[in-house]
C-alpha cells in the first residue's frame, strides 16, 4: 500500500457528446470523496460543461493535451492557460496515443509538461514500453530514457508520472501487480534530486474494478489512469471506491 495520497483519474479520450447530458450527471451523481484524489479528464470540447457539474464537488478536472506554447498562431492547439481558465488542475501530456499518433518526442512532452507548470497545472506525465521493448527484455531502460527526456525542472510536489506499458492500453490486459510494481520503484529510484518519496506514480493500462485494488495494494502504485472503465459512472465510481 502507498504511503502517498491515492489519485484515481479518469482519461475519457475523444468520448462524450454535449447530448450525453444524462450521462454527464451520473458522474456528478456517482462521484463521491472517499479519500482519494478524484480526476476526470474530459475532451477540450466538454470541459465547460463538466467544469460547470463538478463546481463545488470533490471532484478535479483535467486535460488530455495542451500546447508548449502561452499562445499565439498554432491552429487547433490549446494552451495550459486556456485550461487553466476551463478549471482544470491537471493536464495530461506524452499520452502514448499522442506519442504514437501525433509523433510526439520525449522534448516535446517536456516543453508541455512545463508549460502546464507555469500555468500552475500539475502534469501527468506518461511513460511506458512498447510490446516490442517488453519482448526484448529493455522494458525498464526504455521508460527511464523516456522519463529522463520528458522530465522538465520540477519539484515531485509538483508533478505526476502516470506508467502506462503501451501493451495493456485498451486490450483488456492490465501488467501484473509484481510487474506494474517493479517498474514503478525503478522509476521512483531514477527521480533526480529530492523528494522521490511525495511523487505519485500512477499506473494505467486496462484497469479495471476488478484488478485495482491488488494494483493499489503495491507501495510505489500511487493511483490510477483509467481509460475505458472510466467512461461508466457507476464503474468508475466503484473503481474509485476499491483504490
Ligand atoms: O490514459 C489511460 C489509458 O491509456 C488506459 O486505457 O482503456 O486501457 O484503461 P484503458
Amino acid at each position: 500500500m502507498s504511503i502517498r495520497r491515492p489519485l484515481i483519474a479518469g482519461n475519457w479520450k475523444m468520448n462524450g457528446r454535449v447530448a450525453d447530458g444524462a450521462w454527464a450527471q451520473r458522474f456528478r451523481d456517482s462521484l463521491t470523496a472517499n479519500g482519494t484524489d478524484i480526476l476526470v479528464c474530459p475532451p477540450a470540447t466538454l470541459l465547460h460543461l463538466f467544469q460547470g457539474l463538478f463546481a463545488g464537488s470533490p471532484v478535479a478536472l483535467g486535460a488530455q493535451d495542451c500546447s508548449p506554447e502561452p499562445d499565439g498562431a498554432y491552429t487547433g492547439d490549446v494552451s495550459a492557460g486556456m485550461l487553466k481558465d476551463l478549471g482544470c488542475s491537471h493536464v495530461i501530456v506524452g499520452h502514448s496515443e499522442r506519442r504514437d499518433g501525433h509523433g510526439e518526442g520525449d522534448d516535446l512532452v517536456r516543453r508541455k509538461a512545463g508549460a502546464a507548470l507555469r500555468e500552475g497545472l500539475t502534469p501527468i506525465i506518461c511513460i511506458g514500453e512498447q510490446l516490442k521493448d517488453r519482448e526484448a527484455g529493455i522494458a525498464i531502460e526504455t521508460v527511464l530514457a523516456q522519463l529522463a527526456g520528458s522530465l522538465p525542472e520540477a519539484s515531485a510536489d509538483d508533478v505526476v508520472i502516470a506508467y502506462e506499458p503501451v501493451w495493456a492500453i485498451g486490450t483488456g490486459r492490465s501488467a501484473g501487480p509484481d510487474e506494474a510494481q517493479e517498474m514503478h520503484a525503478a522509476i521512483r529510484a531514477a527521480w533526480p534530486g529530492d523528494g522521490a518519496g511525495r511523487l505519485r506514480i500512477l499506473y494505467g493500462g486496462s484497469v479495471k474494478p476488478e484488478n485495482v485494488a491488488a494494483l493499489m495494494a503495491c507501495p510505489d502504485i500511487d493511483g490510477a489512469l483509467v481509460g475505458g472503465a472510466s467512461l461508466d459512472p457507476h464503474v468508475f465510481a466503484r473503481l474509485v471506491n476499491l483504490s
